[in-house]
């Protein structure tokens, strides 16, 4: 019973079309584009650009936002290439079930559940917060015993309970609100950038990059793991400032991963897929560049607000009727995000319990609904309670670190995959084969490094979880390792094809 055991793409696609697993196919490129931006902008370019800008890379935080998308981008470009061969729910986790084997397919599974379901309570959270700031904006105040901080907090609890019962209906019925808050999200940071445009004074952009300074030596645990390793001295600003706020604000594009979990209920996955990915991913560029322009510019970057940037760029300009109508765009904007990472978070796990690496009796699809309602309600409570009783706010990075390592891992795969199955048709191949994916493994373990001692501890103590549950369970149960799986592989749907 190896552990490099794998899972043939034909099974994958077999297991796909079983009756009481099966996802219903209605999402159009379009659909999944919106999905990507969706996900992709929200607490990252609402708060997390101000911080980066303040605290390390004043203007060139700009530069930041490059790197990010570089880093992002090359990862892209190796899952619409997974996406487009193995257009299965799942997505990294299912790319590497095939390629790398059950236990690497294992870890990645459980990063992935870390990355959405973490992700999720984090940014109910956010939400929490800034619907409270609009409450006060519009002169209602709301009790601190039930609020964002205090013991528990009602309004993550609340969101989060609503948004299961939307995904519980039906994935086209999410898809509908989505597209409304997504507009209006889009709205909302066209209106920062036209706006903010008028108040700009170049002059704050002098020093476009700050000299460097150095750092406060980050204390013990909260050391990022790379200084400990090197002994460098912690700096900020200069170019080691662009670098630490790149690993910042890489949250601002965590997400355009979760397009490719939704590869089973997309219409022509083969040729949508990578044109949401990709699509999502550098509309999200341009606007991110263009809000670090205007941002810095509107207020020296020394000024800037770490925890409500935009708003608050407007009311230092004395135009506070438009930091309430950003901080309502923020509220619809957050509520897309944990809408989508909680859908990706039950297609992960769905495609986990489909193979038996989770009981397989939590991912019977609803014949009415179409969708894994049991699984959905069990997540959704998950994460309810974990938003609403826990205070993770500091827990970003472990999103990141979750996020990193299934970017890290995909990307070793596609040129594996390559070698191992020349035959698969591939509607999208990355350029530069293998050093595209070899490089963007390497951007993506650079940023890791990044991340702080504690965070990788606490990601030690996750993964050992995670090994436990495998080993314990998983292992004896796998469909792959209990042959299952062969004879479905004879039935699948036409995988080979022109290389
Ligand atoms: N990219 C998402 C955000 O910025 C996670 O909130």
């Amino acid at each position: 019973m190896s552990v490099f055991r794998t899972k043939s793409i034909e099974s994958s696609m077999a297991s796909a079309e079983e009756a009481d697993h099966k996802l219903k196919r209605t999402l159009s490129a379009l659909d999944l584009t919106v999905f990507g931006i969706g996900v992709i902008i929200g607490a990252g370019i609402f708060t997390v650009a101000g911080k980066a800008a303040q605290a390390y890379a004043g203007p060139s935080v700009v530069f930041s936002f490059v790197l990010g998308a570089v880093v992002c981008g090359l990862a892209a470009l190796c899952y619409a290439e997974f996406a487009s061969t193995v257009p299965i729910a799942g997505s990294a986790y299912t790319f590497s079930y095939a390629t790398l084997g059950e236990l690497i397919a294992w870890i990645i599974g459980w990063d992935l559940l870390l990355e959405l379901m973490l992700g999720a309570s984090v940014v109910a959270q956010g939400w929490s917060t800034y619907l409270v700031t609009l409450l006060k904006q519009l002169g209602v105040a709301w009790p601190a015993a039930v609020g964002p901080g205090s013991h528990f907090d009602l309004p993550a609890f609340v969101l989060v309970a609503a948004l299961t019962l939307l995904i519980a209906k039906g994935i086209k019925e999410s898809m509908r609100v989505n597209l409304v808050l997504v507009a209006l999200k889009l709205f909302i940071v066209l209106f920062v950038i036209v706006a903010g445009a008028f108040f700009v004074n170049r002059d704050n952009w002098t020093p476009f990059i700050p000299p460097s300074q150095p750092g406060k030596a980050a204390a013990g645990l909260s050391t990022p793991l790379i200084q400990l390793i090197s002994g460098m001295t912690p700096a900020t600003f200069g170019v080691m400032g662009i670098m630490s706020a790149a690993a910042l604000v890489f949250f601002a594009y965590i997400g355009f991963d979760v397009v490719a979990t939704t590869a089973e209920e997309a219409r022509n996955p083969q040729r949508d897929l990578p044109r949401g990915i990709i699509g999502s991913l550098v509309i999200c560029t341009v606007l991110y560049m263009a809000v670090a322009l205007v941002l810095t510019g509107m207020q020296k970057y020394s000024e800037i607000d770490p925890k409500a940037a935009l708003a608050n760029a407007f009311v230092h300009i004395g135009k506070d009727g438009f930091a309430t109508v950003i901080a309502a765009g923020a509220v619809a904007g957050l509520t897309t995000v944990v809408l989508t990472l909680l859908i990706g978070a039950t297609r992960v796990t769905f495609a986990m319990s489909r193979d038996n690496l989770l009981p397989s009796g939590l991912g019977r699809t609803n014949p009415r609904t179409g969708t894994p309602v049991r699984l959905t309600l069990i997540i959704g409570a998950v994460v309810a309670l974990t938003a609403s009783l826990t205070p993770i706010g500091t827990l970003e990075e472990m999103v990141n670190i979750g996020t990193l390592t299934a970017f890290l891992l995909v990307s070793l795969a596609v040129p594996i995959l390559r070698k191992r199955r020349p035959d698969l048709k591939r509607s999208f191949k990355v350029p530069g084969n293998p050093w595209v994916p070899w490089l963007s493994a390497l951007a993506c373990f650079y940023l890791v490094l990044n991340l702080s001692v504690e965070t990788w501890i606490r990601f030690v103590v996750w993964m050992a979880l995670g090994f436990l549950i495998y080993f314990t369970y998983s292992r004896s149960h796998s469909n792959v390792g209990r042959g299952v799986d062969e004879g479905r592989a004879q039935e699948a749907p036409e995988v080979v094809g022109e290389r």
